[in-house]
C-alpha cells in the first residue's frame, strides 16, 4: 500500500525536475542536516530491513506448510507453522509501527530545523527584500520547500530503500523457486508502465490545474472577506455578481476533481487487475509444472504469493529519479534562502555611540530605492513582484545637521522624499551615495541592535498587532510595570481612551479588533515610543485631517515625547513647524530651503507659499 501511494505522488509530481542540474555541495550539504539523527535514521533503517525480511518469510513458510505439513499429513507441523505466519504478521505490523515513528520523529525535526532556521534568516533581511517578495506567495513557497525537503528523508529515502531490498529479495527468492514463472509473469510489466506514464502526465497537469484554481478562489475569498473588501461589495451591493464568479471558479475546481478522483481510481484498478492477471497466468504455468512435478504444490503457492508483493515496489521505483529530484531541488531552494545576504549588513567591528544625547548629520546623502535584480532571488522570482519598477534617483546631495536634543521639522509637496528620508536614519535602506552619521559615528559602523535600540520612530501609519493595548505597548519594552504603561499613555494623551474602554489595556486592537481611528493610533504610537525611551525620535505625521480637538492631543503627546531628544518631524501641521529649530524644505529629493519659522517667511520661496497655503505634504 505504501508503494502505491508512493508511486501515485510521484506521479502527480512534476516531471521536469529530473533534468535540473544540482549544484555541487548539496548533497553534502544535506547530509550535515542528517547528522543529529544519525542513530535514529540507523534505527529506522534497520527496522526497514527487518520489514523486508518478514515480507518474504511469510510465502516460504506457506511453502513449508504444504510441502512438509499438509502433502505428507503432518498435522502438528501445519499448527507450528501457520502459528509461526501468523505471529510474523504481528512482528511484522510491530516493526511497522516502529519505522513510521522513527521516520516521524526524524522527518518532524528536519521540519522544525529547517524552518526555525529560514525563519530567523528571512527575518533578518532588509525590507527591499519584503517589498519585493509578496508575504503571501513567500511564506507557502518556504513552506512548500520545508516540506518538501523532509520528503526525502522520510517517504522518498526510506520508500526508496525498502523498495529497492524488498524487490531484491522478492526477485530473488522467486528466481529461486522457479525462474520460469518468474520470467513469464514478468512480461506484462511494460504493459502496465506504459499506461501509468500517460496517466502520470495528464495528472500532473490537472493537478497543478486544480492548485491554481484553488489559489485563484482562496485570494477571491481574502479579497472579499477582509473589512475593506467585504465594506466595498456591499456599499456597491454587488453579492450577487460575486457569488456569480465565486460559483464559476467552484463549478471548474469541482470538475477537474472528479477527473482527478477518475484517474486515480483506474491507476489503482489498473495496478491490481495486472496483479491479478499475471497471478492467473503464475497459476497456470505453475500448475502445469506442478502437474509435471518440476515444482511442487508449496512451491506454486509461495510464488504467487511473491509475485503480488513485486509489482508495487516495481512501480513505485519506475519514478524514483522525479522523486529524489523533487526532493533535492526543494532542498536547495531552501538553502538559496539561507545563503541569501541582506542588504543591510551588519559591521564587522561596530563603534559604539557616545552616552547622552545624539546628533544627526546627513552628508552629501544620495539615494535611488534598490532595483529589482540587486534583491532578487532566482527561486523565489514567481513570488516576487513583477510590477516594481525602478525608482530613480530620489534623493540627492542632501546635506544637514540636527544637534544632539534639537528638533528639525522636514516639509515638502507629497513624494518629495521625506518618508525616504526617515527610513535612511535607522537603515532600513544603506545610502547610495554619502554618509549618514549619528553622534559622530557613520551608520554601517553601528550594530543594527545599538541603532535600532537608540531610534524611536512613529509611522505615518503606525501598525499595531492583533494584540491587547497592552502587549503592543510592551512590545518596545517587554517588562513595563503597568504603571509605567499608564504613564506612557499619559504623556501621549491617550491615556483616557484606554481608560473608557470596557476592558482598557486588555481591549484587543489591530485589523479585527477594536478599531482606533488615525489619531488615536499615532498616539498609542507615540506611547509605544515613549515607553523605549529612546535618544532620537523620528515621527511622520499622519496626512489624514485630524479634527481641532485630536490635533491639539497629539500636538501635545508629540511635545512629551520630543522634549530632551533629538528629533526628526516630517510635518504636515503648522504648529508642529513653528516649534522646530530647523525647518528643511524638501521638494524632488532636494533641499532647497534651509532656515527656522521667521526665516523662511522671509525668504518668500517655497515654504512661503507652503504656508500661505497651510500644505505641507
Ligand atoms: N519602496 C520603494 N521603491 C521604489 N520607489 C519608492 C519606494 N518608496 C517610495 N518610492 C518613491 O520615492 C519617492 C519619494 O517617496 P516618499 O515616500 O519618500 O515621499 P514623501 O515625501 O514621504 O511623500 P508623502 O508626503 O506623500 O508621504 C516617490 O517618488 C516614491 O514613488
Ligand atoms: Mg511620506
Amino acid at each position: 500500500m505504501q508503494a502505491m501511494w508512493m508511486t501515485h505522488r510521484s506521479m502527480t509530481a512534476d516531471q521536469s525536475v529530473k533534468d535540473q542540474k544540482l549544484r555541487p555541495g548539496t548533497i553534502k550539504r544535506i547530509a550535515s542536516y542528517a547528522i543529529p539523527y544519525k542513530s535514529w535514521l540507523i534505527a529506522y533503517l534497520i527496522t526497514v530491513v527487518i520489514d523486508a525480511l518478514l515480507v518474504i518469510a511469510t510465502p516460504l513458510l506457506i511453502k513449508r506448510l504444504i510441502d512438509d505439513g499438509v502433502v505428507p499429513g503432518n498435522s502438528s507441523l501445519v499448527t507450528w507453522l501457520a502459528l509461526s505466519v501468523a505471529v510474523i504478521a504481528l512482528l511484522d505490523a510491530i516493526f511497522n509501527m516502529i519505522g513510521r515513528w522513527y521516520s516521524a520523529r526524524i522527518g518532524e525535526g528536519l521540519i522544525f530545523d529547517l524552518r526555525t532556521q529560514v525563519f530567523s534568516h528571512v527575518q533578518r533581511q532588509s525590507i527591499a527584500f519584503f517589498t519585493r517578495t509578496q508575504t503571501g506567495a513567500l511564506i507557502s513557497r518556504i513552506n512548500q520547500d520545508v516540506i518538501g525537503a523532509q520528503q526525502a528523508f522520510t517517504a522518498t529515502l526510506s520508500g526508496v530503500i525498502s523498495n529497492v531490498l524488498s524487490l531484491i529479495l522478492v526477485l530473488i527468492t522467486m528466481l529461486f523457486l522457479s525462474w520460469q514463472i518468474t520470467v513469464i509473469s514478468l512480461i506484462l510489466l511494460p504493459l502496465f508502465l506504459a499506461p501509468t506514464k500517460w496517466v502520470g502526465k495528464k495528472l500532473q497537469r490537472l493537478t497543478k490545474d486544480s492548485f491554481n484554481l484553488n489559489a485563484e478562489m482562496s485570494s477571491l475569498m481574502t479579497e472579499r472577506f477582509n473589512v475593506s473588501g467585504a465594506l466595498l461589495v456591499k456599499l456597491y451591493g454587488n453579492e450577487d455578481l460575486e457569488s456569480q464568479g465565486f460559483k464559476e471558479r467552484a463549478r471548474k475546481v469541482a470538475g477537474i476533481g472528479i477527473l482527478i478522483a477518475l484517474l486515480n481510481r483506474s491507476f489503482f484498478i489498473a495496478l491490481t487487475s495486472i496483479a491479478a492477471i499475471a497471478t492467473a497466468i503464475a497459476y497456470g504455468v505453475g500448475g502445469h509444472l506442478a502437474i509435471n512435478q518440476s515444482i511442487t504444490l508449496g512451491t506454486l503457492l509461495a510464488i504467487t504469493t511473491l509475485l503480488v508483493r513485486l509489482y508495487g515496489p516495481l512501480t513505485a521505483l519506475s519514478n524514483v529519479r522525479v522523486d529524489v529530484m523533487t526532493a533535492l531541488v526543494s532542498f536547495e531552494r531552501v538553502f538559496e534562502v539561507l545563503d541569501l545576504k541582506p542588504m543591510v549588513a551588519e559591521p564587522e567591528t561596530p563603534s559604539s555611540l557616545p552616552q547622552g544625547a545624539l546628533s544627526i548629520e546627513f552628508d552629501h546623502v544620495g539615494f535611488r530605492y534598490p532595483t529589482a535584480d540587486e534583491i532578487s532571488l532566482a527561486s523565489l522570482e514567481s513570488a516576487a513582484r513583477s510590477d516594481l519598477v525602478e525608482s530613480g534617483q530620489v534623493l540627492r546631495d542632501i546635506s544637514f545637521m540636527i544637534t544632539a536634543g534639537s528638533m528639525t521639522a522636514v516639509v515638502g509637496p507629497s513624494g518629495a522624499g521625506k518618508t525616504t528620508i526617515s527610513s535612511l536614519i535607522p537603515r532600513l535602506y544603506d545610502v547610495t551615495e554619502g554618509s549618514i552619521k549619528i553622534g559622530g559615528v557613520d551608520l554601517r559602523n553601528i550594530s543594527l541592535q545599538e541603532l535600532r535600540d537608540c531610534i524611536g520612530i512613529v509611522p505615518q501609519d503606525p501598525h499595531l498587532f492583533h494584540e491587547t493595548i497592552a502587549a503592543n505597548l510592551r512590545y518596545a519594552k517587554s517588562d513595563a510595570t503597568e504603571e509605567e504603561l499608564r504613564a506612557a499613555c499619559d504623556a501621549a494623551q491617550i491615556l483616557s481612551l484606554v481608560d473608557s474602554l470596557p476592558q482598557g489595556f486588555d481591549t484587543v486592537v489591530g485589523e479585527r479588533g477594536h478599531r482606533l481611528s488615525g489619531g488615536e493610533k499615532q498616539r498609542l504610537a507615540i506611547a509605544r515610543v515613549l515607553l523605549k525611551r529612546p535618544q532620537i525620535v523620528i515621527l511622520d505625521e499622519a496626512t489624514a485631517h485630524l479634527d481641532s480637538e485630536n490635533e491639539r492631543l497629539v500636538h501635545r503627546a508629540l511635545t512629551a515625547a520630543l522634549t530632551g531628544r533629538t528629533s526628526l518631524v516630517i510635518a504636515h501641521r503648522l504648529s508642529t513647524v513653528k516649534a522646530a529649530d530647523q525647518i528643511i524644505v524638501l521638494a524632488e529629493g532636494k533641499v532647497v530651503e534651509k532656515g527656522n519659522h521667521d526665516e523662511l517667511l522671509k525668504e518668500k520661496g517655497l515654504y512661503f507659499e507652503l504656508v500661505s497655503k497651510q500644505r505641507f505634504e
